[in-house]
């Protein structure tokens, strides 16, 4: 399917790349710079995920990050921004349990960063919370399957819904969500031919991380893609480049420049 030529990036354009068949990319972002390369890239989705609790704050989980930090990585995302749906996380803590919480969060996400819409994990659990979240008029992205925030409730970061029971709650879930409004929805780490059932039985896109090839976009932590990341190596990750290596090489270099005088030159000076 040939790639149209959409200026900027909206929920309904998603919507209309499911019906033509054009495969959504979605990339994380959580600082300018990067956020102005993927948009000069033409990826569709910039998602400001929590996944910078691990990847820009060296957590090992993303529970700790706040709303405020999830706020700054996005208005830093936003500045950049000219065509790409930016997604902003949730953190952990903004909308379990509470709907009145969870709507004050995404009020206050959507205001202060100008993020585009929110994605929040979770199916039944959280129904309350996104039905609260749409009714103010927040497009939502649905989250399943592998959810990060609940590590400590599963205990581990394996592929999930491989037995029947938890198979059919997660196709529950979607269909849930997709009835609620969600404008699309993240498979995380769950096996390809599930993937595929659940793309299939919704209208709105489904964006894989983990989850195969079948569903209608792919998303990946953009620092993992690019192998700045070395010991994070899951079957899904594929990596276009080795900038750990590279960018360690660089560094060297102008170490030994600057150590040996090389730099600066005369060209290089007033
Ligand atoms: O936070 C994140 O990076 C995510 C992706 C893994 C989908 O939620």
């Amino acid at each position: 399917m040939e790639a149209k030529e959409y200026k900027k990036i909206t929920t309904k354009v998603l919507y209309d790349m499911k019906c033509r068949g054009e495969k959504i990319s979605m990339l994380t972002a959580y600082d300018y710079t990067m956020a102005r390369i993927l948009d000069a890239a033409r990826i569709d989705v910039l998602l400001v995920g929590d996944s910078a609790s691990n990847v820009m704050a060296g957590h090992e989980t993303t529970l700790p990050i706040t709303l405020d930090q999830m706020i700054y990585h996005a208005q830093s995302v936003v500045r950049a921004v000219n065509r790409a749906l930016v997604v902003v996380d949730m953190p952990f803590g903004t909308y379990q349990g509470n709907s009145k919480r969870a709507l004050d969060s995404a009020i206050r996400i959507m205001k202060e960063s100008g993020g585009h819409a929110v994605k929040l994990e979770g199916g039944s659990e959280v129904k309350e919370s996104v039905e609260r979240i749409l009714s103010a008029g927040i497009p939502v992205m649905g989250h399943l399957g592998l959810i990060p925030q609940s590590i400590y409730k599963f205990g581990t970061y394996t592929v999930r819904a491989k037995e029947e029971a938890e198979a059919r709650k997660l196709v529950e879930d979607a269909r849930m969500l997709e009835e609620l409004g969600v404008f699309a929805l993240v498979l995380e780490k769950i096996p390809a031919e599930l993937g595929k059932k659940v793309a299939e039985s919704l209208k709105i896109p489904v964006i894989g991380i983990g989850a195969g090839p079948y569903v209608d976009g792919q998303v990946l932590v953009t620092h993992d893609m690019l192998g700045m990341t070395k010991d994070f190596n899951p079957r899904f990750l594929r990596r276009y480049l080795d900038l750990f290596t590279d960018m360690k090489n660089a560094f060297e270099q102008y170490r030994n420049d600057v150590k040996t005088g090389d730099f600066p030159n005369e060209s290089e000076s007033y």
